[in-house]
């Protein structure tokens, strides 16, 4: 599929909760081709120092509108919430491989959409298109005021489900819990018959997701996060370790989030620790003041 790169005209850029914002962009060669799960790249600012573009997933489609959400988690996304409607950003879309949905081995009849804090962007999308199916959907978040998405999801006839890690709300736990407790009610012949798992959030959710699926032999599919350079398979950057089905006697192969991805069957993942970026604590101690251009940059693939 031909990459669409564009400028697209921002409709509306709004604060949706303390924490996030949605922003709504004029994109019609994007809005046209958009999947659920795909996602776009965006230039935030022409400023040299943070030039790369950052990845968002495709919250919404509507028309030629392309909405993506986003939370505030650096440098990058807090330019992105001070850009006014009318205001022009550079884009690239839509990338990458989104979630099997309508048909193929992971697909069943009642799908269950699982959602960890800002991870709850592309599923929205995805709700729209399995709507008459009824989805049930999982929302996992730290507290009631970061929950997200909870009456979009409701307008669409899906049956929201919420945990909270402190209890404001809903199951006072995490959202895999919420999601053993799901399964578990339904009677066992029924599981993998007619499950299919979809989940976007931080790795150790979508790990949890990843071994409930196994446990009970369910269909998953998991939308991965990495940091992303290029977002079109070019620097190797984002490169993820997949169980292999290629070379013989060879235990993983790696493939790319941003080309192979984002949206991977839970069980190709091999999912070892990831190690933290050799200056994580020059950055985490320092000011706004102080920031390198290697730290503005590591920013950059972050927010
Ligand atoms: Fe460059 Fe994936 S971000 S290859």
């Amino acid at each position: 599929m031909k990459v669409q790169s564009l400028r697209a005209k921002i409709a509306i850029n709004k604060q949706v909760a303390a924490h996030a914002y949605k922003m709504t962009l004029m994109a019609p060669a994007i809005a046209k081709k958009a999947a659920p799960g795909q996602f776009v790249m965006v230039r935030v600012t022409d400023a040299c120092l943070l030039l790369l573009r950052r990845p968002f997933g495709i919250h919404s489609v509507k028309g030629s509108n392309v909405d993506i959400l986003y939370g505030l988690a650096g440098v990058g996304t807090k330019l992105l919430s001070q850009k006014k409607p009318g205001g022009y950003l550079d884009l690239l879309g839509p990338l990458g491989k989104g979630f099997d949905w309508r048909s193929g081995a992971l697909v069943r009849q009642s799908p269950v959409l699982i959602a960890g804090g800002i991870g709850v962007a592309p599923l929205v999308f995805l709700a729209e298109k399995l709507k008459k199916l009824k989805p049930v959907v999982l929302l996992g978040a730290k507290t009631k005021s970061h929950i997200l998405c909870e009456k979009e999801f409701k307008a669409l006839g899906c049956d929201v489900k919420v945990a909270t890690d402190d209890g404001s709300k809903g199951y006072k736990g995490f959202v895999s819990e919420l999601l053993i407790s799901v399964i578990a009610s339904l009677p066992s012949v029924a599981r993998n018959d007619v499950l299919s798992l979809y989940a976007c959030g931080p790795r150790s959710m979508l790990k949890a997701t990843a071994a409930i699926a196994k446990q009970y032999n369910i269909s998953a599919q998991v939308s991965l996060e990495e940091h992303m350079a290029c977002g079109i398979g070019a620097c190797l950057g984002c490169v993820v370790k997949v169980k292999s089905k290629k070379e013989k006697g060879k235990s993983f192969e790696h493939k790319r989030v941003c080309k192979d991805g984002p949206v991977f069957d839970a069980k190709e993942i091999v999912w070892v620790p990831r190690p933290e970026p050799p200056n994580a604590k020059i950055r985490r101690r320092g000011t706004r003041d102080e920031f390198s251009a290697k730290n503005i940059l590591l920013e950059n693939s972050e927010g």
